[in-house]
Parts: structure tokens; C-alpha cells; sequence
């Protein structure tokens, strides 16, 4: 017989994702002919904007579907800069923008190319899972900071700052947040990056959900930051999550070292795909996404105080992306349990705090609200019944 071959030891330290198991269930119960309200899912549920399509299509009947650049299309990165002083005031130069296979391909070389062996990287705990994976699969240690409603669940200054070791090498930071859609204040971004710039240590921002922030004027951290890792997606406030497009803006002196990486990781991004999103900037496509950011932001009015009048406890009111984080110990203190409940009494799925770090996490659920309002409605009454 084989021997069995040896696995290198990070697989070991990488987990799946908890959500799919949800998902995996939710599935068996519709096969078994029962209406499941999918509240577990991170990904719009907006079909990718007619406009984009129309371009996708042309590019394919035009035959350009060569490799492009590493760095991308050049005419895609001069948009995605004029897209940063349309929206958020900020003059990027085109030569700083990367494009990449969605921003977790950002995310990964930006960690590429700063992170060594047993390097340390500061993460909001809750936070995006794969983050702290990306650091571990580059031999580096992630290092969670357990946040909560005292800090919006955001790392501050004062937390980067007292978490600072000599192996530490830089700070990554969501805002808005996945799990939970709060964002960081713009002063208290400004005082995390001189923090990072007084430690010579590297920030990076991920701005995937910027685009979808509501009630407020979403600002970037490249305002003020010149040095600091951007990394952001046509995934979620395009609508793009299966076109695999992301970009990174980088200061410049980084740009030739990431170009680097990018060759070697995977040659270049999709070109049909970049061919596509060139379309994201017409004032068409505007309308669209717009349209859609009202929906969510009017789903998360509706949402989170009927979260709220039920007993989970929401204390900071997620100001962007599509999830709301509640905490659920009123009904239990196992949030995989609880969710496993939930699916099985009342068909609705979600997803349990585990997926997000170890910091009270069987006492929180992530909801996304990534379905319309009258599901959302469906869902939430069930939920009434099975709780009351
Ligand atoms: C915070 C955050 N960052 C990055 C990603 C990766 O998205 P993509 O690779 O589709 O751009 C996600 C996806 O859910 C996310 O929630």
C-alpha cells in the first residue's frame, strides 16, 4: 500500500468554511421540498448590471481574450483611478492601481509581498476568515484582537498600538466589516495610520463594501494615507462576485514588486472580465449599482430593528455592506447549535459566529441581507414564531 503523502503543516491551520455547511443543509432541506430563507450568503443577490454583460459579450465575439498585462488593462486601471476622485475626492495616479483576480488575489499578494516567516499581522477578531488564512499560508502568525460594540467591533489606534510587538509588521483593517458592516471613523482611521507609519509598519485597507456604506459619506483611507495597501473589489458593489476582478492601490515604489508577484501567482487577471468592468463606470451601470445600494440600505432599515424587537442584541448599527453581526446568547450560548436550530425549526439559514474568529463567537450569527424585503419579511416572521 501508499503511503500516505505528507501534507505541508498550514493545511492543517486552514478551516473550511462553516457557512458551507449551512449551506449544505439548507440545500438537503429544500430537496426535501421545504422553503428556506437564505440569509447565510455573502454575495448580492443583484444579477451583474445589463450594461456589463452587454460588454462582456462584445469582448468575447471581438476575440479579446488574451493574457493582459499583469498589472491589468491600462484603460481599466485609468478608470478605477478617475473612479477614486469621482467618488471619494482622492487623485490616485493610474500607475497605482493593480487589477487582480478579485480582492482576494489583492489580498494575498499584498500579503506576498510583506509578511516573511513568523512575521505578525494585527486583525479585528471578528473578521473576514480568510484573512488570517492568507497570513498563515505565508508562514506568518495573524493575530487577532478581540473588538466589540465599545469600538464599533473595529481595532482603534490605542488597540494597534498596545498590540505592537517587535514581530509585528502591519495591521489589516475591513471598514465597512465582514461580519459586521461597521466601519471605522475617519478621524480614528487617520490615528491608526500614523500609528502604523510611527511603527514603520505596513496598513492595509480592505474597501470591498465601501461603495455599499449608507448614511454617511464613505471617505478612503487614501485621503490621508499615501502609504498605506488599498485593496478593493468589483465583487460586491458591482455586482461581479463570479468574474473574479479586484484591484490593489498601492504607493508606487511597491507597484514593480507586486506586478512581480502577479506574473509569477497567476499571470493576469481575467481579460474578459477587465474588458467588462470597463462598462462599471458608465453612468448606466451608475444608476444600477446606486439603485441597488438604496435597496440594501432600505433592507437594513427594515432589518436590523426587527433583529432587534426579537432579542438579538445589535448594538452598533452596521453602517455598510449587506450583514448584520447579532448577538444571539438571549436564545442560547452555541451559535452553531442555534443556527442548526434555526434551519431545521424555522428554515432559515445563517451563519454562525465560529466562520468570523473565536472572540464570543457562539454568542454571535451573521445575517446577511443579501435577499429581497419580502423574504427578508418571510424570514424574520418565521423567526418570530420559532423564538417567541
Ligand atoms: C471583507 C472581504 N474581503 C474580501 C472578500 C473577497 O472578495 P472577492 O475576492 O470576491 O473580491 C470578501 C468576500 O466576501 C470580503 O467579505
Amino acid at each position: 500500500m501508499d503511503a500516505p503523502a505528507r501534507l505541508a503543516a498550514r493545511v492543517d491551520d486552514i478551516e473550511p468554511f462553516h457557512v458551507m455547511e449551512v449551506q449544505t443543509a439548507a440545500r438537503a432541506l429544500e430537496a426535501a421540498g421545504r422553503d428556506v430563507v437564505h440569509m447565510e450568503i455573502g454575495e448580492p443577490d443583484f444579477p451583474t448590471p445589463q450594461p456589463v454583460l452587454d460588454a462582456a459579450q462584445r469582448a468575447i465575439a471581438g476575440g479579446h481574450l488574451h493574457y493582459t498585462s499583469a498589472l491589468g488593462l491600462p484603460e481599466l486601471r485609468e478608470a478605477i483611478a478617475r473612479h477614486y476622485a469621482e467618488h471619494y475626492r482622492v487623485e490616485v495616479a493610474p500607475e497605482r492601481v493593480i487589477v487582480t483576480a478579485g480582492s482576494s488575489a489583492a489580498l494575498l499578494l499584498v500579503m506576498a509581498l510583506s509578511v516573511d516567516r513568523d512575521d505578525e499581522v494585527l486583525l479585528a477578531d471578528p473578521g473576514y476568515p480568510c484573512n488570517r488564512h492568507f497570513v498563515r499560508v505565508l508562514e506568518g502568525r495573524p493575530v487577532g484582537i478581540p473588538v466589540g460594540p465599545e469600538t464599533r467591533y473595529q481595532l482603534t489606534a490605542d488597540l494597534v498600538d498596545r498590540n505592537w510587538r517587535d514581530p509585528t509588521r502591519g495591521v489589516l483593517i475591513a471598514s465597512p466589516s465582514n461580519p459586521t458592516g461597521t466601519t471605522v471613523p475617519h478621524d480614528e482611521m487617520r490615528e491608526i495610520a500614523a500609528v502604523v507609519a510611527r511603527r514603520g509598519g505596513t496598513l492595509i485597507v480592505d474597501e470591498i463594501y465601501l461603495g455599499l456604506t449608507y448614511g454617511e459619506a464613505p471617505g478612503s483611507v487614501l485621503e490621508f494615507a499615501h502609504d498605506a495597501f488599498v485593496v478593493s473589489s468589483f465583487s460586491k458593489y458591482f455586482n461581479m462576485t463570479g468574474w473574479r476582478l479586484g484591484w490593489i492601490v498601492a504607493p508606487e515604489r511597491h507597484v514593480r514588486n507586486l506586478e512581480k508577484l502577479a506574473q509569477n501567482l497567476y499571470i493576469s487577471p481575467a481579460a474578459p472580465s477587465q474588458r467588462a468592468a470597463l462598462a462599471c463606470f458608465e453612468p448606466a451601470t451608475a444608476e444600477i449599482v446606486e439603485q441597488r445600494r438604496s435597496a440594501f440600505e432600505a433592507r437594513r432599515d427594515f432589518l436590523v430593528p426587527a433583529l432587534r424587537d426579537l432579542g438579538f442584541g445589535v448594538p452598533i448599527m452596521p453602517s455598510g455592506g449587506f450583514f448584520v453581526y447579532a448577538d444571539c446568547s438571549r436564545f442560547s450560548d452555541d451559535s452553531e447549535r442555534f443556527c442548526r436550530q434555526v434551519l431545521e425549526g424555522a428554515a432559515v439559514a445563517f451563519t454562525p459566529g465560529i466562520d468570523f474568529g473565536v472572540h464570543r463567537a457562539r454568542q454571535h450569527v451573521r445575517l446577511a441581507y443579501t435577499i429581497d424585503e419580502r423574504r427578508l419579511a418571510e424570514g424574520v416572521s418565521r423567526l418570530r414564531g420559532l423564538l417567541r
